[in-house]
């Protein structure tokens, strides 16, 4: 009986993992909301994220560049970032693993993703 026990035991830990590391990347990450009156600022809020977390990659040579003084005029093209729409921005999509997830391999803290979401929702502004 100990034995039978110790094996489900066993499955049951082989099951969690393996459902575990199977939806990693193959489903959308989940981003709860924040709160309605929550403004993010392009400059103080974006800009951070990109340098620290996309700018080593998207540096010039890989579209979009990231980096401070071009991000901007290069994501909020009506492709990467659409305003008001997070369905229609690729940049938001590619966040949540729509698409390969960015960073590869390593998505952002979904207060990250918040801040990106609330920021297009607010508009996109130059802010
Ligand atoms: C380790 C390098 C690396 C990092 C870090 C990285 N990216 Fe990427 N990114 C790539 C590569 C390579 C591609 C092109 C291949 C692809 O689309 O998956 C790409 C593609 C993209 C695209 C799609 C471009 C297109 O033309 O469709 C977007 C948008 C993007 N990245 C945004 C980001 C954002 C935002 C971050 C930071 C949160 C980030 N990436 C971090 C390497 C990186």
């Amino acid at each position: 009986m100990k034995k039978i026990l110790n094996l489900t035991g066993k499955l049951a830990v082989l099951m969690l993992m393996l459902s575990l590391t199977g939806c990693y990347y193959d489903e959308v990450i989940e981003v709860a909301p924040l709160p309605p009156e929550f403004e993010a600022s392009f400059v103080n809020d974006i800009q951070p994220i990109f340098m620290a977390k996309c700018a080593s990659c998207h540096g010039g040579s890989l579209t979009p560049d990231l980096r401070e003084g071009n991000s901007y005029d290069a994501i909020v093209n009506g492709v990467f970032i659409v305003p008001n729409d997070i369905d229609a921005s690729v940049l938001y999509q590619r966040l949540i693993g729509n698409g390969s997830i960015m960073p590869p391999g390593n998505p952002l803290a979904t207060t990250d993703i918040n801040l990106v979401k609330s920021w297009i929702e607010d508009g996109a502004l130059n802010n």
